[in-house]
């Protein structure tokens, strides 16, 4: 099934980064040649770091996704595009508000119009997010939910979205969009809270503090093992049945807020929680309990969680346990 990967060029944008760089280990393995673009913008998971063994096997640009110029030859000789560099924070995303509009939205446009003129035959899945669901009125969320962005990120992202299914029918190029919960795992950035909590929490609780949990905690989410989505993105790509359809991938169950933190004090032994009242500017754009549907996908590519939260969160505790040094910035330690 994966042999579709032997030989070919893929492009990850993004791709120093938690998602891409798995993405990227993975994708090695089944023989692809892999071209990475990164601008390692400091706000994002970019670390060169987690390239590990494989550093010297992967190519990698350092620049902006945005750079015309240097993408169009990179996309021309590519069999796959996985887009994902992103203006990761939903939280930053109305403080950048043309920043964000920029790197998610009109870097997709940039990218489909290189595409369309030059290779419309690539394969792109691209990293879209449960945000653009808003607050759900019913549960589970299926992809034929409405969706009501609470911020700029979850707009732009949607906007993405539109982008690529108006490129996919009017164009033929074929794309498959993820709309992502909440993933976590080995490699995800740990420097700041603003997005993928469950690696700030485990990194709280490795140096025995006080985690801090909004409001009574008790707000569902669905948490995604990293290895999972790998394993989905991978299938999806291969699979025919998936072009120019919109995916949800998360666990497909749903965990309280303060459960996960709970597991996370369980699994390293230290920290503890503290409950401290929503402040203004994310209570405005939280989204209330999350449930997912992941039927669809599994419909198309079979493809299934393999991993419980608690496993998750003990891969990922033992992976900062090694190799804690790469993603604390230096003057934290
Ligand atoms: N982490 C989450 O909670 C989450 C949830 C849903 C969807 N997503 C999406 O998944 C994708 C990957 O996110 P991640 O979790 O791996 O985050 P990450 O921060 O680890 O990776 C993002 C990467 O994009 C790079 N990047 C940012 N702007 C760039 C630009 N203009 N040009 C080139 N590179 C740039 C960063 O340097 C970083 O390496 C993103 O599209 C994100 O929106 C993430």
């Amino acid at each position: 099934m994966y042999n579709s990967f032997e030989n070919k060029n893929i492009l990850i944008t993004g791709g120093l980064g938690f998602i891409g760089s798995n993405l990227a280990h993975k994708l090695l393995e089944y023989g692809a040649n892999i071209t990475i673009v990164d601008n390692l913008n400091p706000l994002y998971g970019g670390n060169f770091y987690n390239l590990g063994n494989i550093r010297d096997r992967v190519k990698v640009v350092i620049s902006d996704v945005r750079d015309s110029e240097l993408v169009k030859p990179i996309i021309e000789k590519s069999d796959y595009l996985f887009h994902l560099a992103a203006q990761v924070s939903y939280i930053d995303s109305l403080n950048i508000p043309f920043e964000d509009l920029d790197v998610n939205s009109k870097s997709t446009l940039n990218i489909l119009e290189i595409c369309r003129k030059f290779n419309p035959a690539i394969r792109i899945i691209f990293s879209s997010s449960r945000m653009v669901y808003g607050k759900a009125d019913k549960s589970p969320i299926t992809e034929q939910s409405e969706t009501n962005p609470l911020s700029l990120y979850g707009i732009h992202k949607l906007t993405s979205e539109k982008y690529l299914l108006m490129y996919y029918k009017d164009f033929g190029i074929p794309c498959t969009i993820f709309r992502i919960t909440n993933p976590f795992g080995p490699r995800q950035q740990i420097k700041h809270n603003k997005y993928s909590l469950v690696g700030w929490f485990i990194r709280q609780a490795m140096e025995d503090k006080t985690i801090k949990i909004y409001g009574d905690g008790k707000q569902l989410r669905d948490y995604i093992y990293i290895d999972d989505i790998i394993d989905a993105m991978v299938l999806a790509a291969s699979s025919k049945e998936a072009i120019g359809e919109i995916l949800n991938i998360g666990s497909g169950n749903s965990t309280r807020f303060c459960d996960m933190v709970s597991s996370v004090i369980s699994c390293v032994q230290k920290g503890r929680m503290e409950f401290i009242p929503w402040p203004d500017n994310y209570e405005k754009i939280e989204t209330g309990d999350v449930s997912v549907d992941i039927s669809k996908l599994h419909r198309i590519t079979s493809w299934y969680p393999k991993h419980s939260i608690q496993e998750g969160i003990q891969l990922t505790y033992e992976y900062y346990k090694n190799n804690y040094s790469y993603y604390v910035p230096v003057e934290e330690k």
